[in-house]
């Protein structure tokens, strides 16, 4: 903060205590605004934040944990908040949650939004044609359309292959797509975020990105407050210049355990399994700043972490109930080598509908939902009594339902480097014939001669196979 600026009826009070994070200042002279950045005499290096009053004193967070704040020391106003960059000029760019340059670029100061005002747009779209994107999984593009605007969530347990997978989505969707990504690393791996600043770079889609990360060794408070610096730079570019933004989190369980470590750390009181009312109404803001507007879009893909595979957990429910498309990773799938790990009865989507998807890819999802539910009853009574014991039928659903776990494994672009093997990209025509084929036993075309009327090609499919 500016020493020179600090200014007498700026004058707050001396720091009264420290605990953790949490300075109590005792208000001696004006009171501060709650979120305001206060400075601390003699130790620019210092961000403290102010949070809340508890009696004659305002409860603080030091940012950055800085080790040389002291009890007694001077505290002032500096009528700011926490700012970000915003617009053109940080494309390309990498930042962290104080707005500050981790690429070793000059900092930007130009044009800076604070973080915690949400633009407070309230013209939320009209339900204007849905737009899907085509990823190139054929897993995605089946179960959890990916629809411009709305929110997909990637969730499992550690180690399931969460990462992998929104690193193949923003390869193959920017691949695609003109439009500009932003990307926020929350709480996870410092490596994880180099290696997808250098694969960006070299893949030149690096300059249509803003990133902004607080991974594991930030502090509570850096990581609670980097997704909301990622979603007012994506405010910016959607209100203000009209963009359609795809935004993507690893991981946003990530930021409710900050949120979570944070009010511990200020003393409030944990309720619904440990986590703070606090954190529940942050995230629903959260999502809110991330919706999509009359001037733009915002389409996000979020990493969702399961602490202990525990899907019940009140924080992923919370997550998954924001999402419209929830996909499901699960940890024995990965096991037997099947990537993506997708469970496909645990994976929901509300926009695969006739309306969005088309009437031939809706009913071939049914029936593929119909076949995986059969199987996992199946599998129980094969292992008592064996596959040789069923119908007939049975014993093709079943057979069939081994296929399509198989068909919708498929080797990765970014997996690559430890798989050896090159990436595969589906258009979504190529799904949906694989899965016909599949379920009828015959060729695509074949089959769409013979029974035209049963399975339509609507508009809806047209448009999205181009
Ligand atoms: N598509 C894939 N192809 C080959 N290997 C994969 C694939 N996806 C994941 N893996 C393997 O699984 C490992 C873990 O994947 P990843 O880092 O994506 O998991 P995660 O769910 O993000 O884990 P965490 O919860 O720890 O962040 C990878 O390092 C890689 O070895
Ligand atoms: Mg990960």
């Amino acid at each position: 903060m500016n020493q020179s600026e600090l200014k007498k009826e700026d004058f707050i009070g001396s720091i009264a205590s420290i605990r953790g994070l949490t300075v109590e200042v005792e208000v001696q002279g004006t009171k501060p605004d709650t979120k305001e950045l206060l400075a601390v005499q003699d130790l620019p290096s210092a961000f403290i934040e102010a949070n809340f009053f508890r009696g004659s004193h305002v409860v603080c967070l030091n940012l950055n944990n800085n080790s040389e704040i002291h009890c007694g020391q001077k505290i002032y106003r500096t009528h700011q908040r926490v700012t970000v960059p915003v617009g053109e000029k940080t494309m390309g760019r990498v930042f962290n949650a104080l707005g500050e340059p981790l690429d070793k670029g000059e900092p930007i100061n130009e044009l800076r939004r604070p973080i915690t005002v949400p633009s407070g747009t309230t013209s939320y779209r009209s339900s204007k044609k849905l737009e899907m994107l085509e990823t190139g999984l054929k897993v995605i593009d089946f179960l959890t359309p990916f629809v411009k605007g709305r929110k997909i969530g990637i969730i499992g347990g550690a180690g399931v292959g969460k990462t992998v997978l929104t690193m193949e989505m923003i390869h193959n969707v920017t691949r695609s797509e003109k439009s500009l990504s932003i990307y926020c690393g929350v709480g996870e791996r410092i490596r994880e975020g180099n290696e997808l600043y250098e694969t960006l770079k070299d893949t030149d889609v690096l300059k249509n990105t803003v990133m902004f990360f607080g991974q594991m060794d930030a502090t509570p408070a850096i990581r609670s407050m980097v997704a909301p610096a990622a979603a007012t730079a994506a405010e910016y570019f959607r209100d203000e210049e009209g963009r359609d933004i795809l935004f993507f989190i690893d991981n946003i369980y990530r930021h409710v355990q900050a949120m979570t470590e944070m009010s511990t750390n200020l003393g409030l009181i944990p309720s619904e399994g440990g986590y703070s009312p606090m954190v529940f109404s942050d995230l629903r803001r959260l999502q809110d700043r991330l919706s999509s507007t009359e001037q733009g879009t915002i389409t996000s893909v979020q990493a969702v972490y399961i602490p202990a595979d525990d899907l019940s957990d009140p924080a992923v429910q919370a997550i998954s109930q924001q999402l419209d498309s929830v996909l499901v990773l699960d940890r024995s799938i990965a096991e037997q080598g099947i990537r993506p790990a997708v469970n496909l009865l645990k994976t929901t989507s509300s926009l695969l509908t006739p309306d969005i998807v088309g009437e031939r890819h809706y009913r071939l999802a049914e029936k593929v939902q119909a076949v995986m539910q059969k199987y996992d009853s199946l599998k129980n009574i094969i292992a008592i009594v064996g596959e040789n014991e069923l119908s007939p039928e049975d014993r093709k659903d079943y057979q069939n339902a081994k296929k399509l776990i198989q068909f919708f494994s498929q080797n990765f672009s970014v997996a690559e480097k430890f798989s050896g093997q090159p990436g595969e990209y589906y258009t979504l025509e190529q799904t949906l014939d694989g899965i016909e084929e599949i379920l009828t036993g015959k060729p695509a075309e074949e089959k769409s001669s013979e029974q035209a009327v049963e399975t339509p090609k609507t508009e809806g499919n047209e448009t999205k196979t181009s």
